[in-house]
């Protein structure tokens, strides 16, 4: 595909092409019957190293939508790093499919396959970034807030793919953001200053969950025991994060914010049930929203749909 655009990092669109695919990704959700059709014969292939609920369905369903077929296949059934190179599965892949969607610890694997494939290829989530996510939970964000002068708090593990993704999209449209997790477990400093290479907003590192939500718009958790993370650590990472726990007497101080999570969520772990079943909590918006922004993003990939 000639002039082919990959999606492995939110910093891979500019401001207007981020904003553009959330107005794209509303007008699919609100008519849906209007883009029926529209990916009639194309194929998308999925790759899985790690497990996924959300990411596989709405990819798979959102595909169905379009008219298109997309391939799950498992990373273990596959010929990668055993009997070919992630370049020669790239290239045979592309002669296959029309996209492919990948979800690789590994970023650096993935940008290897990214440059091998003729096709555009799309991050699934990798240990560096969560892009798709965002992308889905900054659709959230606009439908029930704005995506102006507003400050999103995230707390808990700052080391982790989906803050990262969240600080770097924040920074790209000029929001500002505040990460509280404890020692050991902050952002990398070089996420940080690539984020403070674009931002127009402030990002604000902090121990202190308490300072993170004041004012904050957006209170954002993760799990604590990532798909990466070995269950050896969990005693420890809980020992640690325990006190970055998002529950009631956190978010009173943040009464307006809406509370968000990526999901799957660690109930009584980074957030408690009254939190995350309370009348703040936009979780499941955000899990829907995710196919509405993939199928927004895969026509735009595609070349059937102008942003
Ligand atoms: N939020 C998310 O990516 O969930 P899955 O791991 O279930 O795909
Ligand atoms: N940080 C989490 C996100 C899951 C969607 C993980 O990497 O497992």
């Amino acid at each position: 595909m000639k002039g082919k655009r990959d999606f492995l990092g939110v910093l891979d669109l500019s401001r207007k092409e981020f904003l553009g695919l959330i107005d794209a990704a509303a007008k699919i959700k609100k008519k849906p019957q209007a883009f029926a059709g529209t990916l009639k014969g194309k194929s998308l292939l999925m790759v899985f190293e790690a497990p996924s609920l959300r990411t596989r369905l709405s990819f798979e369903s959102g595909m169905t939508q379009l008219g298109g077929h997309a391939i799950a296949y498992n990373l273990g059934e596959s010929t990668v790093g055993k009997k070919e190179s992630a370049e020669d599965f790239a290239r045979t892949f592309s002669r296959y499919c029309d996209a492919a969607a990948l979800r690789l610890y590994d970023h650096t694997m993935l940008e290897r396959i990214a440059k091998a494939s003729s096709i555009p290829v799309i991050n699934m989530m990798t240990n560096a970034e969560h892009p798709c996510q965002i992308l889905g939970d900054f659709m959230t964000i606009a439908e029930k807030k704005t995506l102006k002068k507003i400050k999103i708090a995230y707390v808990g593990d700052g080391d982790n793919n989906v803050t990262y993704s969240l600080m770097l999209a924040s920074a790209l449209l000029g929001i500002d953001i505040a990460v509280a997790s404890p020692k050991n477990y902050q952002p990398k400093n070089e996420v940080v200053n690539k984020g403070k290479r674009v931002a127009k907003g402030s990002i604000h590192i902090t121990h202190n969950p308490g300072e993170a939500v004041k004012d904050a718009d957006v209170v954002y958790t993760d799990t604590w025991m990532s798909y990466r993370i070995p269950e050896s650590e969990k005693p420890e990472r809980v020992r640690k994060f325990s006190p970055y726990q998002v529950n009631a007497s956190l978010m009173k101080k943040a009464p307006k914010a809406l509370f968000m999570h990526c999901l799957p969520a660690g109930r009584g772990y980074e957030v408690t049930d009254e939190v995350i079943d309370g009348k703040q909590s936009m979780v499941f918006d955000q899990a829907e929203n995710r196919m509405h922004a993939q199928k927004a993003l895969i026509l735009w990939l595609l070349g059937k749909m102008k942003i």
